[in-house]
């Protein structure tokens, strides 16, 4: 697929389709007035006819003759004066939809003018072409890898952006869309890619292979042994039911300066969480393969970086390990000392995630870190509390939660905070070790949160419970490449 940016006049570039939006009510953006003369008042007609009516995501797909364009797609882009960056994309994921399986082969796309509102994304040109081009990556994925017929390949092959001009600026900002649809879409292949083959030895191969791909980017394994050596016991613990043993994956990217501070991102690996030996019941515990989507979203992120190349410092670590039950499983009642020193006692199998963050976060401190982020699907009580449409995010430091639901609102990739006082943390108290990896049924993001939190006591550091984000359910079951929009935004905003 060729996707690039055009300053030129709108009639002079052809192309199988034209894509212009139309709003419900108020001024037309510039291309759709320019796209009108050209077509002697056709769309005019079409608005007062009522066969269009700019409702937000609609779509008219007209056939032309005797224009530059081979068709005409006239995509509702919603009411003037409250559009906003989730319209936005609501119009954009429309008007791609409507092309990407039909004839058109060539699509040249206005949508870029047009008028939306707020300090998000939406808000810009610049914000607008990121967006475009993060969509139309995100729109044209597909994940057929295991199916024995292919589905057939599509015509499209070629989309020509319209911009006010096609300097460093407004390229820049397309591009990084562009990568950061690539990486939401690596991000989707490793959380789609079935359990029986992603497992955390799988896992370490991807990320040799991202660093083969990227001389930008370093990567070490350490395995069940070196893991041993190291006294990372909780990985471990969790890992031991499986015939497929932990690993603990670690990729640098250094764009930035040697002395800078690094930007940490740490990644909840469960490859499978069938719960342990406090098993899971049996409904869509497929589902659980996504269970590594932290860590898939830390590759998601590294690749943006590999392949823009801010003048930033950042380390991921990934903590992968099989959650299965079995024999030689931890039980609920096992003590285990972590990487830490401090002792926990697992009383449910089923919170694992914690119990392999606890060592990454407590492995990380020595790289001095600027701030630790730490992805994980950590929490059904997540899901419980904010849906599917914001991740939970908890912080000890007020100005990094700040800057990170900040980098949510402007790529509509939100997150939204719960407390982390330090009244919840007695729900862990243990009779018999230094805490347990439950509280009681309240809070359970917050207990889980506050777990965590003792290992993270060092540095700045913010958790995304990614629960409810991280991938759909139902008819369009599939990772969805959150929260790598949130962390490329932040990222950014950090590299010189
Ligand atoms: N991976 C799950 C959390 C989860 C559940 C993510 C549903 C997405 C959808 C996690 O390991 C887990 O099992 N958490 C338990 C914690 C409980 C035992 C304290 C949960 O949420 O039930
Ligand atoms: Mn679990
Ligand atoms: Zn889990």
């Amino acid at each position: 697929m060729n996707f690039s940016l055009s300053s030129k006049a709108l009639t002079s570039t052809k192309a199988d389709c034209l894509v212009v939006g139309i709003p419900e009510k108020g001024d037309w953006p510039e291309s759709t007035i320019q796209a009108d003369k050209a077509l002697d008042g056709m769309i005019s007609r079409l608005q007062k006819d009522g066969d269009i009516t700019g409702k937000n995501g609609s779509t008219l797909l007209l056939p032309l003759t005797g224009q530059p364009w081979g068709r005409l797609l006239l995509v509702g882009t919603g009411k003037n004066d409250d559009r906003n960056l989730v319209a936005y994309r609501t119009a954009l994921a429309a008007a791609i939809s409507a092309i990407k399986e039909g004839a058109a082969k060539h699509v040249l796309l206005t949508l870029s003018d047009t008028p939306a509102t707020g300090a998000t994304q939406s808000g810009s040109e610049k914000g607008r072409l990121n967006l475009i081009g993060r969509t139309l990556e995100e729109q044209l994925y597909t994940f057929s890898e295991y199916k024995s017929e292919q589905p057939p390949e599509r015509k499209l092959n070629k989309v020509t952006v319209t911009a006010s001009g096609a300097g460093k600026e407004l390229k820049g900002a397309f591009n990084l869309g562009l990568a950061t649809g690539r990486g939401m879409n690596y991000t989707r292949d490793l959380g789609n890619t079935p359990p029986n083959i992603c497992h955390p030895a799988w896992l370490a191969d991807q990320a040799k292979k991202l660093a083969k791909e990227h001389d930008c980017i370093k990567t070490e394994v350490f395995d069940e042994k070196q893991l041993k050596k190291m006294g990372m016991n909780t990985i471990l613990a969790v890992g031991q039911g499986s015939s497929q043993p932990p690993r603990l994956i670690v990729m640098e990217y250094r764009g930035g300066n040697p002395k800078d501070k690094p930007q940490v991102l740490v990644g909840k690996g469960i490859t499978f969480d069938t719960g342990g030996i406090s098993l899971k019941p049996g409904a869509g515990m497929d589902e659980m393969k996504y269970d590594m989507g932290g860590s898939a979203s830390v590759f998601g992120t590294m690749k943006v970086l590999a392949e823009t190349r801010p003048k930033i410092n950042v380390i991921a670590v990934v903590a992968a390990a099989e959650n299965m039950p079995d024999g030689s499983a931890c039980r609920p009642g096992d003590i285990i000392k972590t990487y830490s020193g401090q002792t926990v006692e697992i009383l449910n199998t089923d919170a694992e995630g914690r119990l392999v963050l606890c060592d990454a976060l407590a492995y990380v401190k020595k790289y001095d870190p600027a701030a630790v982020i730490d992805m994980a699907t950590l929490t059904g009580a997540c899901i419980i509390a904010l849906g599917h449409h914001a991740s939970g995010l908890l912080a000890n430091n007020d100005e990094l939660a700040d800057e990170l639901i900040a980098a949510g609102e402007r790529t509509g990739d939100r997150a939204w905070r719960l407390p982390l006082w330090e009244e919840y943390q007695s729900l862990l108290d243990s009779n018999f070790a230094d805490m347990q990896n439950i509280g009681d049924r309240s809070a359970g993001t917050i207990t889980a949160a506050c777990f965590l939190s003792r290992f993270a006591k060092e540095y700045r550091w913010a958790h995304l419970d990614i629960a409810g984000t991280a991938w759909n359910s139902g008819k369009a079951k599939g990772a969805t490449g959150r929260p790598v929009p949130l962390l490329v935004d932040y990222l950014m905003s950090h590299a010189g």
